[in-house]
């Protein structure tokens, strides 16, 4: 079998040395960058890459693309660091003392060998220095998704999370909206870090371990219960720094330390290499469509009316198209007797029997402007700002919690000057 290598950064002459062999390994190219190394492996005319450049330059996207296009890397490092962190990201290695007979022997079994790992999903989170992850048992990813038109996807997303939280579980909010992010509105967060861009950079980078994670996303406390939270974009044209891969490898890794991940997303799922057939581009919209591959669960909202429900159906429908394993539940809300008629959810729930794809309704949740305004312009979730209402008490059964009993009672808000609980109460 004969090998053809492209080389990037022949400071060794590894060229020469190569073909000194003899063997079946050919260098069809030397490059100066690392993106040219890229491009002619789209052409396909490498078999392999041999990287000998300097490493901090390579990162999860380059690699990425590389294990696209069936090209596996070999870099050539002594730094025990980068090592860890390019193995993490699924690069061979080999010291930059090896002689070129072990070089061409192992690229040879690299290009024989099964694919190297084609996506984040297969490899290890990164988090090799960070010693043992808090927990064994993975942690459950929920997408909050829905049709457009603002059914209250942050809303919901918001306060399962602090439900969640509140029964005592490690959750973690992410807010991946790339078109309209506000995780940090809804919980009074006066942020522009973009935690998830943060994180994200950390996981192209082969970085990500428990001091970033922790940095990108802090605790905060809501409404008695701690949970981390990190924010979205600040700027939708920024959408580009959430790459899907980026993002995959950071939900495997987000749940290692959280039992539940809530992920906020936009509603637009369609692809754009369908209009440009540039497969290689950035994609608008593949953050929400790496959230929704990875999640065990999808919640889809949408709004209980007649302009809601039909949306909802269509957004089904293209989600089954694009996905069609993406199993989604569907959760009315802002449901309302004015809108529909007597016996709202009755209505809704044989509407969606009628017209509706497959699939049973999880959930309705009440319009309640009250409370949702309340905490909207508290900053805070419902729990605390409004935790007897409707709205609150629907979303803690959707959570499978219930509203605690004492929590029902700080919805009688006490006194001013008195304070709640009473002190050694
Ligand atoms: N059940 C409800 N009753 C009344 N108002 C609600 C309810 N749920 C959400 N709202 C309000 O609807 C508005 C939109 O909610 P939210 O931001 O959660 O929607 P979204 O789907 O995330 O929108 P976006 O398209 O901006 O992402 C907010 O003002 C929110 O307070
Ligand atoms: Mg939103």
């Amino acid at each position: 079998m004969s090998v053809s290598v492209v080389v990037w950064d022949d400071r060794h002459g590894l060229t020469d040395r190569l073909e000194r062999l003899r063997g079946t390994v050919t260098v069809v190219r030397r490059c100066d960058e690392l993106t040219e190394v890229v491009a002619l492996a789209e052409t396909g005319l490498a078999h392999a890459a041999l990287l000998a450049g300097d490493t901090a330059v390579i990162d999860a996207a380059s690699l990425d693309a590389l294990h696209r296009l069936g090209v596996p890397a070999l870099v050539l490092t002594d730094d025990l660091d980068e090592r860890r962190r390019l193995s993490s990201l699924g690069a061979g290695l080999e010291s930059t003392s090896a002689g070129a007979q072990s070089i061409a022997d192992l690229l040879e079994l690299l290009c024989g060998a099964p694919p190297a790992p084609g996506g984040p999903r297969d490899r290890p989170g990164g988090d090799l220095a960070a010693g043992p992850a808090e927990s064994t048992a993975p942690g459950r990813i929920v997408a909050v998704w829905g049709s457009g038109g603002s059914p209250g996807r942050t809303t919901l997303a918001v306060n399962l999370a602090v439900e969640a939280a509140l029964a005592g579980q490690r959750v973690l909010v992410l807010d991946c909206d790339t078109y309209a992010a506000s995780v940090a509105v809804h919980l009074g967060l006066l942020d522009e870090s973009a935690g998830v861009a943060q994180l994200c950079r950390l996981a192209d980078q082969g970085v990500l371990d428990r001091p970033g994670f922790e940095r990108a996303c802090p605790e905060v406390a809501v409404a008695g219960a701690r949970m981390r939270v990190a924010t979205g974009l600040p700027r939708a044209s920024r959408w580009p720094e959430l790459r899907s891969a980026s993002l995959a490898r950071v939900l495997a890794y987000a749940r290692r330390r959280a039992d539940l991940v809530v992920v906020d997303i936009a509603p637009y799922v369609e692809r754009d290499e369908d209009l440009s057939f540039d497969t290689a581009a950035p994609q608008r919209n593949a953050a929400t469509l790496a959230v929704l591959e990875d999640a065990d669960e999808v919640l889809a909202v949408g709004q209980g009316d007649s302009v809601g429900v039909p949306r909802l159906v269509k957004a089904l429908e293209e989600l089954r198209e694009i996905l069609p394993d993406a199993a989604a539940r569907v959760v009315f809300n802002k449901v309302r007797a004015s809108s529909v008629g007597h016996a709202p959810e009755r209505q809704l729930r044989e509407t969606w029997e009628r017209f509706g794809p497959s699939g049973a309704v999880a959930g309705f949740l009440p319009w309640d402007g009250e409370a949702a305004d309340r905490a909207l312009l508290a900053g805070s979730a419902l729990a605390e700002s409004a935790p007897a209402s409707a709205l609150r008490t629907a979303v803690a059964g959707l959570a499978g919690t219930g509203v605690p009993r004492r929590r029902r009672l700080l919805g009688r808000r006490p006194p001013a000057n008195v304070t709640f609980p009473p002190a050694g109460g």
